[in-house]
């Protein structure tokens, strides 16, 4: 069997965006590897050989139409994997960085992305919990311009206040609202997205630092260690971990998936919907086995 042939990205018109760092960097490795010719966007300078490179930030609407105005005509996948930490006062540039922009990106290259082509988003189990934002998301996905979107933003401070939960529950409700919207279905577009656990990438100081109320690095990794690690005595995955699922979720291999959150969290978040779909009752029985077996 041809392996490049089954991921079918030989030849194929690739963007993705991120590309500097992390996870992007490492799907851009393996796209590269495929054969795709690869057009990479970020802020920061890219530093793979990829077909066409752009030096862009991708919070501004016209950087991003630059950029847009640079792209072949015809895409076969589309990866939104930019991406950055919350820190007060940047409310806003999170919704713009790590939603709104995907989003506008995705709608304004929607018309040149072939029949049974995808679209990728790198969310986040920060995102956990989505369906209590849907139908504000939804309100916000319905907007026809970025300024109509950004008024919105301003009248909803109670909602960005949760700056990167909230973007990230946007992405997500995004995915499941739009999954079989006409734009998308019509030419069998697949939209879906991963939502990856801790993971050690070019963000993970900036995580560190923004998770400590103090802003100090030890004491937030050790939060996030907490939060993330802890219940399974677990380990940070690395940026392949999430890069190299990111492309195959794109490729032909999943021809027929869309429409999905796929957490790459070692089975984290399961474990938390398992705890919030056991009764009280049932919760005191596993508690007391479990103690039964320490024992
Ligand atoms: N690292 C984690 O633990 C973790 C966990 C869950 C989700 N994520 C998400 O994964 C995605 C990838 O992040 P990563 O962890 O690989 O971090 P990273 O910092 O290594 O990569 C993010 C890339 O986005 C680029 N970027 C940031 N702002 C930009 C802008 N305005 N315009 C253009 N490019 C911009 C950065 O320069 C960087 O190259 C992000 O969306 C992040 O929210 C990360």
């Amino acid at each position: 069997m041809d392996l490049k042939k089954l991921f079918g990205y030989e030849g194929k018109n690739v963007v993705i965006t991120g590309s500097a760092s992390g996870m992007s960097k490492s799907a851009t490795e393996l796209l590269l590897e495929l054969g795709a010719n690869v057009y990479a966007i970020d802020i920061n300078p890219i530093d793979l050989p990829v077909k066409k490179a752009f030096q862009a930030d991708l919070s501004k609407k016209e950087e991003i139409d630059r950029v847009i105005s640079e792209l072949p005509d015809k895409i076969d996948a589309l990866f939104l994997c930019h991406g950055i930490a919350y820190f007060p006062g940047k409310e806003l540039l999170v919704q713009k960085v790590n939603f709104y922009s995907q989003k506008y990106m995705t709608e304004m290259l929607l018309d040149r992305i072939s029949e049974h082509g995808s679209v990728t988003f790198i969310s986040s189990v920060g995102g956990f919990g989505w369906q209590q934002v849907y139908d504000k998301a939804v309100e916000l996905i319905n907007l026809k311009t970025w300024d109509d979107a950004m008024d919105w933003y301003q009248k909803h401070p109670d909602l960005i206040q949760s700056a990167y939960v909230f973007a990230k529950q946007c992405l997500e409700s995004y995915v499941t609202y739009k999954c079989m919207a006409p734009e998308f279905i019509n030419k069998r577009v697949r939209v879906n997205a991963i939502n990856p656990g801790d993971t050690i990438t070019g963000l993970t100081e900036d995580f560190n630092k923004s998770t400590s109320p103090k802003g100090d690095i030890a004491e937030g990794e050790e939060m996030i260690s907490n939060i993330f690690l802890k219940s399974w005595n677990g380990y940070a995955a690395k940026p392949e971990d999430m890069g190299y699922p990111l492309v195959v979720i794109g490729s032909d291999i999943c021809s027929y998936m869309s429409g999905q959150l796929i957490y790459i969290d070692f089975g984290l978040t399961s474990t938390w919907l398992s705890g919030a779909l056991l009764s009280q009752d049932q919760k005191s029985i596993e508690e007391i086995s479990s103690n039964a077996n320490k024992n």
